[in-house]
């Protein structure tokens, strides 16, 4: 029996810990220490924000509108966590047969306790590379993904209403936050959405969000927009205006969070742009109209 397959068997913590300092190594008892918490029952994680790719296979996808799908993925054990905090994206990468690297950033779907499998919505652009790769991709094919990247980290309850202002694919990291705090019974924070689309026929993840209303419409409000509408849509039309913004929004507080996420237009019109990934820029467009500052908006 080998030397690590003996440690495993040790399952008292307290018999163990001497026994890793014994040891001495830094190294060793580095690594022993990350099989204690196998043993203490951790769940494992399949993102430990290493620099390494890890390949993931491809469960299933299916389509989502005319032009998105989710793709679900197999993490590498199916008792593994994704090991993401709400709010994060991950990278993915495929090799082009000339032998490119083409990466983009992503911000799964899925629950962040959800075992054995991570879900993505993809929207195909048109030339998109990793987005028309992605929706090609069959069963058990392998797409490469490092992360994850933190990109806000939510604590309940940290204000006491926020403001998500999304468009198209950007819905990601807001669906991310909306679907953290109503899942938590303790976390009392209204959120208000407000989601631009193209089309009805656009607008993704549209059930699970209407689901989330309806479980807790005291907390949870959405407002969908359109550009085009059919005669039957009964949500608002064209774009996310400052009038509306003014007429829903609490006004700026340091009770309140505002988070933009969408295409390069909707950030001109909203908030600004966002300058780098570290630099989040100052806050113009019809925010700043209203008196919203740096402290009160985050660009994801
Ligand atoms: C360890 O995990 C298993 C499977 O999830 C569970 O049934 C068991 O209760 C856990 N044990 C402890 C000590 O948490
Ligand atoms: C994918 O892999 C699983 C497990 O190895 C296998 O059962 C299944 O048939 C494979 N599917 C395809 C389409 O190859």
């Amino acid at each position: 029996m080998s030397f690590a397959h003996q440690l495993t068997r040790l399952s008292n913590p307290r018999v163990l810990f001497p026994f890793v300092a014994a040891v001495g190594s830094v190294g060793l008892a580095y690594h022993y220490s990350t099989r204690l918490s196998f043993i203490a029952n951790e769940t494992a994680k399949a993102f430990s924000n290493s620099d390494e790719w890890i390949d993931l296979k491809l469960a299933k996808s299916y389509d989502v509108s005319h032009d998105s799908k989710v793709l679900v993925f197999h993490l590498p054990e199916k008792d593994h966590v994704s090991g993401l905090v709400t709010a994060s994206c991950v990278l993915t990468k495929f090799v082009t047969p000339k032998g490119n690297n083409v990466i983009r950033p992503y911000t799964p779907i899925s629950d962040v306790d959800q075992k054995g499998t991570i879900e993505f919505v993809i929207k195909k652009y048109e030339g998109g590379k990793m987005s028309t790769y992605t929706h090609d991709l069959k069963e058990n094919d392998t797409l490469s993904f490092k992360g994850p990247i933190v990109k806000w980290k939510w604590e309940p309850n940290q204000y006491k209403e926020i403001a998500l202002i999304g468009g198209g694919s950007g819905i990601t990291p807001l669906y991310q936050l909306v679907h953290q705090i109503s899942k938590n019974p303790e976390d009392k924070t209204k959120v208000q959405l407000f989601y631009g689309s193209q089309t009805e026929e656009d607008i993704l993840i549209k059930e699970e969000l209407d689901a989330l209303v309806k479980k807790n419409p005291e907390q949870i409000k959405i407002h969908y927009f359109v550009d085009k509408a059919s005669d039957k849509w009964e949500g608002n039309t064209g774009y996310v205006t400052k009038e509306f913004l003014e007429a829903n929004l609490p006004g700026p507080s340091k009770d309140s969070k505002i988070f933009v996420c969408g295409p390069p237009a909707l950030y001109k019109s909203v908030s600004g742009p966002k300058v780098s990934p570290t630099d989040q820029g100052e806050v113009t467009g019809a925010l700043a109209d209203l008196g919203y500052t740096k402290e009160h908006v985050y660009k994801f």
